[in-house]
């Protein structure tokens, strides 16, 4: 990935002017050169100089129509900071290559100093799709000011404490590492999503086994999924099974509790039922988590 290299060539100054526009951007989308300074705490030349370099590099975004000249991260130069600070931390060494996409992420590999493999999902929620932007408002609640930067900052987060959460239940869930801004570090299970599978060898004790995880996640954590599918469930070729992406979940106290849950079971009784001729029967699999 090409801000991997980017990294390696980063002097602390150039990151610490980054993070001078990242404190900046809480207020506003651009920051002007004099924030800019301010919150770098160089000298005016030193902010100039690093600001022209790092444009250079495709980091920033420049606006010019104002009155004063501003500028604003991009998300390469997040994807930077947040990189900068996994390596910092020990939390990673090293990015592999892109292993999944989903709606509002990508997902790539990475290792740490011990060549653990690891998932490293990137947050790339709130400029595409309308469905982000609603699901965004649900995160953010009633706030006034909406960066992207802090909206997949907070999504982030989300998962990342939900992820911590179940993991208590000493489930096959996936093992939280570590997470900075808006990535989150997550063991790694080498498979694919379900949806994907042509064939698989049982699938019925495949399909029992997602609904054991999920009712002991329920009673015992009470949360819900809320976008549980075949999209979210990632497989591998000896049967073990990793229940992803739980950045939407919610609480079983939460308003619509009951419908979402139904729904995350009803979706993989469809799906199994489609696809490998499982019958069930629904209603009784939800009351059995009741
Ligand atoms: N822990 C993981 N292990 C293996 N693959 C993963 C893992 N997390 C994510 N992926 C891959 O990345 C894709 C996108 O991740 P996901 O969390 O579903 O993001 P989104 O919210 O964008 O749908 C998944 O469909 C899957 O292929
Ligand atoms: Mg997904």
């Amino acid at each position: 990935m090409e801000v991997a290299n980017l990294l390696t060539e980063m002097e602390k100054e150039d990151l610490r002017i980054l993070m001078a526009i990242e404190i900046g951007m809480k207020r506003s989308e651009f920051v002007t050169i004099n924030n800019i300074k301010f919150y770098s705490r160089y000298k005016i030349e030193e902010t100039l100089f690093r600001l022209k370099k790092v444009h250079k590099l495709g980091l920033i975004i420049r606006d010019a129509s104002k009155h004063q000249i501003a500028y604003t991260l991009n998300s390469k130069a997040y994807d930077l900071l947040a990189l900068h600070t996994l390596v910092e931390k020990n939390i990673i060494s090293q990015l592999g290559p892109l292993i999944g996409k989903g709606k509002e992420s990508d997902v790539y590999s990475c290792m740490d100093d011990n060549e653990n493999i690891y998932a490293a999902k990137f947050y790339r929620m709130g400029r595409t799709s309308f469905k982000s932007i609603k699901q965004l408002r649900d995160i953010i609640g009633k706030r006034g000011h909406t960066s992207w930067l802090y909206v997949n900052r907070l999504a982030a987060k989300k998962e990342y404490e939900a992820l911590e959460e179940i993991y208590k239940l000493k489930l096959d869930t996936p093992k939280p590492i570590g997470y900075n801004r808006h990535i989150i570090i997550m063991s790694y299970l080498r498979g694919k999503e379900l949806i994907y599978f042509k064939s698989i060898k049982r699938p019925l004790k495949i399909f029992n086994k997602i609904l054991k995880q999920y009712r002991e996640i329920y009673k015992k954590a009470h949360m819900i999924h809320g976008d549980l599918g075949e999209f979210n469930i990632v497989l591998d070729e000896q049967g073990n099974i990793l229940i992803i992406d739980w950045v939407q979940w919610v609480s079983s106290d939460h308003p619509n509790a009951n419908s979402l849950l139904e729904r995350d079971i009803e979706n993989i009784c469809n799906y199994f039922q489609k696809k490998f001729s499982i019958e069930s029967n629904v209603n009784e699999i939800i009351s059995s988590f009741y």
